[in-house]
């Protein structure tokens, strides 16, 4: 197996997800951003892959960079002629201020403990401007159902791409695995395994308070959909 699981997803990773739900996505981030005050215009997207959303942001004006571990992915992501970051969201030092910085897609679920969580929540208050806003999905331990142990498995066919996923938890654990066999390159396989690990709600409201943040309540039909403000002044959380 590769040394990071995104080197080989990187290949096929944007088969795995339409264009639609992308988009769909955006537009709810983009009413989100239109209900801030000041709106914001300096974007960082963290674990931003291959830049699905970035793109979109791009398009729509805003002045948007990515950050992303994976260099297959960061790769992808700069063919499409965005720009990119190499970094660890645990530790990234990028000497910059942004209004609103995202991570998306369930990919705070990859890191591993509740303490590394709360290093990812200080560099971001490190990076907000003041009254800037923090806008992140994650599986909660509520929404994941813990204590049943669940099983998933589907095939499904994309581009010449035959996709078997799967999708195991067990606790707060997750292991996602996507087994692929290409049809036009002499049956080539990829292996990827991603293990994830949800969290309880409160957790996650107290790691925000920690570090500074503000959490407030948003709806939107995407599940477990947070956003946490950046307050000018500490009396205000
Ligand atoms: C599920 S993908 C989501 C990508 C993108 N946000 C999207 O919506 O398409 C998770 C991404 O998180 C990145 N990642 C995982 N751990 C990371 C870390 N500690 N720092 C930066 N990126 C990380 C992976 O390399 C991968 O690109």
């Amino acid at each position: 197996m590769p040394k990071e699981p995104y080197a080989e997803f990187a290949y096929f990773y944007d088969k795995t997800i339409p264009d639609k739900w992308y988009l769909g996505y955006y537009r709810v981030i983009k009413g989100l951003f239109n209900n801030l005050n000041p709106k914001p215009r300096r974007i960082l997207e963290l674990a931003s892959g291959t830049g699905r959303m970035l793109k979109l942001l791009s398009k729509g004006g805003y002045d948007a960079e990515g950050l992303d571990l994976s260099k297959s992915m960061l790769s992808a992501a700069r063919k499409k002629g965005l720009r990119v970051h190499y970094g660890n969201m645990l530790r990234f030092k990028l000497k910059k201020e942004y209004d609103a910085i995202l991570c998306l897609n369930y990919s705070l679920n990859e890191i591993k403990s509740a303490r590394d969580l709360s290093k990812v929540f200080q560099n971001v208050k490190e990076h907000l401007a003041p009254d800037g806003a923090f806008i992140f999905d994650i599986e909660t331990t509520e929404s994941a159902g813990i204590g049943n142990k669940k099983v998933e498995v589907s095939t499904s066919e994309s581009g010449g791409l035959i996709i078997t996923f799967s999708n195991v938890a067990k606790g707060s654990a997750r292991k996602i695995t996507f087994d692929v066999s290409d049809k036009y390159s002499n049956g080539k396989r990829y292996h990827v395994e991603i293990v994830t690990r949800a969290y309880p709600k409160k957790e996650i409201m107290q790691i925000c308070r920690k570090n500074g943040l503000k959490m407030r309540s948003i709806k939107s039909k995407y599940d477990n959909l947070f956003i946490c403000i950046n307050p000018r002044s500490s009396t205000a959380l």
